[in-house]
């Protein structure tokens, strides 16, 4: 089983970026989390960043073409206004689990509004890195389901 794992724009600057809402670990810190737990759940996971979205949306498009079986995506301030992101999303039909760090329905009323999750399996907001690795575990069982 092989998910790729999408980080949106300013996720690079974690461990510098508003610390009180997202902490101090860094974005390699994130990632080492994410290669540990999927060497635990036995799965391959490439993982992607970008801060732009036309890149973004080429990448969810290669997932198409390389048949990858699920999709964690943080599309970051993206999820707040990018329909072109969200009709990506829609046009591939692999599985796919809308991450937030911080709990975007508790911030800032722009921020309570995700265009993008309409169009995933689910969302899994403030729950911090660990949000990526629920997600994980969510994904293998939405893939086995099918
Ligand atoms: C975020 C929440 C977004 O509102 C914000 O623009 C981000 C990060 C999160 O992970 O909590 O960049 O997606």
């Amino acid at each position: 089983m092989k998910f790729l794992i999408i980080n949106g724009p300013n996720l690079n600057f974690l461990g510098i970026r508003e610390k009180g809402v997202y902490g101090d670990r860094s974005y390699s810190d994130l990632i080492d989390l994410i290669e540990k737990k999927a060497d635990e759940l036995n799965i391959e996971v490439e993982t992607f960043q970008s801060n732009g979205e036309g890149e973004i949306i080429d990448r969810l498009q290669r997932a198409y073409n390389e048949k990858v079986d699920g999709i964690v995506i943080n599309p970051a301030a993206y999820t707040h206004y990018s329909y072109a992101i969200r009709d990506a999303l829609a046009s591939i039909s692999i599985p796919k689990i809308e991450v937030h760090i911080s709990n975007i329905h508790q911030r800032e009323e722009f921020r309570h509004t995700s265009v993008t999750e309409p169009v995933c399996d689910g969302q899994i907001s403030g729950h911090g890195f660990e949000g990526y690795l629920m997600a994980m575990e969510a994904l293998i069982k939405l893939c086995t389901k099918n």
